[in-house]
């Protein structure tokens, strides 16, 4: 289970307070102003390049030939390597300074674009064979226009493969915290947690929302599931993180899916 202030190799995560947030709430979420170094931990940690990025590659099987759009692309680690098994990839960002990262990467060439997840996007009907979308979901209240968004540019039968904060984990970070009252299991919940990462420090607000939930959003813009999992580690990482892993060799930390357009 990842706790409040778990070390995740370079990310240090504290959960904070609603009433510290709403000191500036224009101040969350600007993955502008860090972008370089999220990106640099996001390369190399535990929780995103030996637990989260394997997992979405191992769900998302044999990609040759496949359509794919990486919703909230970040710096382009998992489009680069859906890119390397012969996918032929398109992403977007919310954040220009991650797509700087993400070109830096992956050429002049990649299809890149700014565009905000939950308003329409700027792709055709019935284009994409699977949407990727690691990490981003539960940057939104509402997954209504996201998913009707992700539905309209997704070909028939296409599929959304997703990870979030897996709910109950979060719910447990609180609960362990002593603050169970900020985060029932059964509400949709705004939770804010500062990061420090390479020397600086952000607040990253996400929303929590309960399984139940999760599933009647999916299921009501016309996704089927497919596939939940709690998937383990990279087996590379008990030889990168031996202490984190002989400690906990599974935690609970994000949830996956895969869901098929109907
Ligand atoms: C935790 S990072 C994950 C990045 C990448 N998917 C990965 O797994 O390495 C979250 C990303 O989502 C982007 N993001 C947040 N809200 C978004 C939105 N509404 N539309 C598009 N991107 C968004 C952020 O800018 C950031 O790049």
């Amino acid at each position: 289970m990842i706790s409040s202030e778990r070390q995740e190799h370079a990310i240090s995560s504290r959960l904070v307070s609603p009433s510290e947030v709403s000191v500036d709430p224009s101040k969350g979420n600007d993955y502008d102003s860090f972008a370089g170094a999220y990106a640099a931990a996001n390369e190399t940690n535990l929780v995103n390049a030996y637990y989260e990025r394997p997992a979405m590659l191992a769900l998302a099987g044999d990609v040759a030939g496949r359509r794919i759009l990486d919703a909230g692309c970040g710096s382009g680690s998992l489009f680069a390597a859906l890119r390397d098994r012969g996918a032929m990839v398109s992403g977007f960002d919310a954040s220009g300074g991650m797509l700087e990262l993400a070109r830096q990467r992956l050429g002049d060439g990649a299809d890149l674009q700014v565009a905000d997840l939950g308003s329409p996007l700027p792709y055709s009907d019935d284009t994409f064979d699977d949407v990727v979308a690691s990490l981003v979901l539960h940057y939104l209240e509402d997954w209504g226009p996201a998913l009707a968004e992700l539905r309209r540019i997704l070909k028939p039968g296409g599929r959304l493969i997703a990870s979030v904060d897996h709910p109950f984990a979060i719910n447990l970070i609180h609960r362990e915290a002593g603050r169970e009252a900020e985060c029932s299991y059964f509400d949709t919940t705004s939770w804010t947690v500062e990061w420090t990462v390479g020397g600086y420090t952000a607040l990253v607000s996400r929303w929590n929302r309960p399984l139940h939930a999760m599933v009647e959003a999916f299921t009501g813009a016309g996704f089927r599931i497919t596939v939940i999992s709690e998937p383990e580690p990279d087996p590379a990482a008990r030889e990168m993180f031996p202490e984190a892993i002989a400690a906990e060799p599974r935690f609970l930390c994000f949830l996956f899916f895969v869901l098929q357009a109907e």
